[in-house]
């Protein structure tokens, strides 16, 4: 039999060089396993002597329990060491302060562009834009609005300095000057949504110098007063979220559309609290008719052929009428307080399929 002692060191010695569990278990196989060398010299018993094997059997014996007290104690030491090495790694500094959520808001303007958006771009509507300044003839004269007309008045233009030939550009008094643009661009059929500021000489709690409207305009063969009124009353349904919101449309005048009519939607104003929906009362929300012939005649449109319908509303008052804001300066007073209050969280993307309610 071969001396011991050297197998004992040497076996020993790689249970404890064993930097990691899978490096012990492998010093445990080459010893203990199988076809180990002490589970060989084991086997080997057989063949000796009845007295020398008596002998070896208890120096294997006593090297065997060695090495298994070996193997379990290195086994306590890695684990104890793998542990201390993952509580290391995975520290946390429990100092450090909490990570901030992102603070910027959408403002709620932004965020009614976006939803009125979304609503008449599921029915086929695209969106158009036109300038800020704007001149006479756009603003007005090609919005069967002549010169000495009373809502030149009513609109609270403010004028840009004039120039030498007399003309005189503006602060568009409405987004309605892009119907007119549009129309010269491009041939009918149209179908745009027209979000914009404008602007006009006024400023107290429902109104403000600077505001926002959206536009409406389709323009057609066939169209006529039917397909606005389904148009507008689902956009008002959808846009308050109230399915069976009443939506009543009412004679009034515009000198760009024949006929007109307002639209109301239902309310309730009970105990001063005003609440959109069923209650009896009525709120007026935006001004509509059919596009005047003569409006379609001033883009070269020919009006034998063609009929629209146009539409627009003031984007602040149906902001603040959703959304429970009091006063319309506070849209554009850039209060940090007020926009964290009002404003919308940034990945909150309006969608009909995701509801367009809070
Ligand atoms: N331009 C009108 C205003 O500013 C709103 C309006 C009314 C627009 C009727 C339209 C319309 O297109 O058909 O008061």
């Amino acid at each position: 039999m071969e001396n011991l002692d050297g197998l004992r060191d040497e076996v020993l010695a790689s249970v404890g060089a064993a930097a990691d569990l899978d490096a012990l278990e492998g010093a445990r196989i080459s010893a203990l396993g199988r076809k180990g060398r002490i589970t060989a010299l084991m086997k080997g018993l057989g063949a000796l002597a009845a007295d020398e094997r008596r002998h070896a059997g208890q120096a294997l014996n006593a090297l065997q329990a060695e090495v298994v007290a070996a193997i379990a104690r290195r086994k306590r030491e890695l684990g104890r060491g793998e542990l201390d090495a993952r509580l290391a790694e995975e520290r946390v500094d429990v100092t450090l302060p909490v990570r901030p959520g992102p603070s910027g808001r959408i403002h709620p303007i932004s965020q009614t562009v976006d939803e009125v958006v979304a609503i008449f771009g599921e029915m086929g509507f695209q969106v158009a834009e036109g300038p800020d300044i704007e001149d006479d003839w756009y603003n007005f004269t090609a919005l069967n609005i002549p010169p000495e007309h009373p809502a030149r008045q009513e609109m609270d233009t403010f004028y840009l300095p004039g120039a030498k030939d007399g003309s005189r550009l503006v602060l568009r008094t409405h987004t309605s000057p892009v119907q007119i643009r549009t129309m010269q661009e491009h041939a009918p059929p149209l179908r745009i949504i027209v979000p914009g500021r404008t602007y006009r000489c006024d400023s107290d709690a429902t109104h403000s110098p600077m505001f926002h409207q959206v536009e409406g305009l389709l323009v057609d063969e066939s169209t006529h007063f039917g397909h606005l009124k389904g148009c507008l009353i689902e956009f008002c349904r959808a846009y308050f979220g109230i399915e069976d919101l009443p939506v009543r449309f009412r004679p009034s005048y515009f000198p760009f559309t024949e006929p007109s009519a307002e639209v109301d939607i239902g309310c309730s104003r009970e105990a001063g609290e005003l609440k959109i929906g069923r209650g009896g009362d009525w709120l007026e929300i935006l001004g509509c008719g059919m596009v005047n012939p003569k409006v379609l005649e001033n883009c070269g449109v020919d009006p034998a052929r063609f009929q629209g319908f146009a539409f627009g509303m003031g984007l602040e008052r149906i902001a603040m009428l959703k959304y429970g804001i009091a006063d319309l300066r506070t849209f554009f007073d850039s209060d940090v307080r007020w926009l964290k209050h009002f404003g919308f969280a940034a990945l909150d993307i309006p969608s009909l399929v995701g509801g367009l309610n809070r």
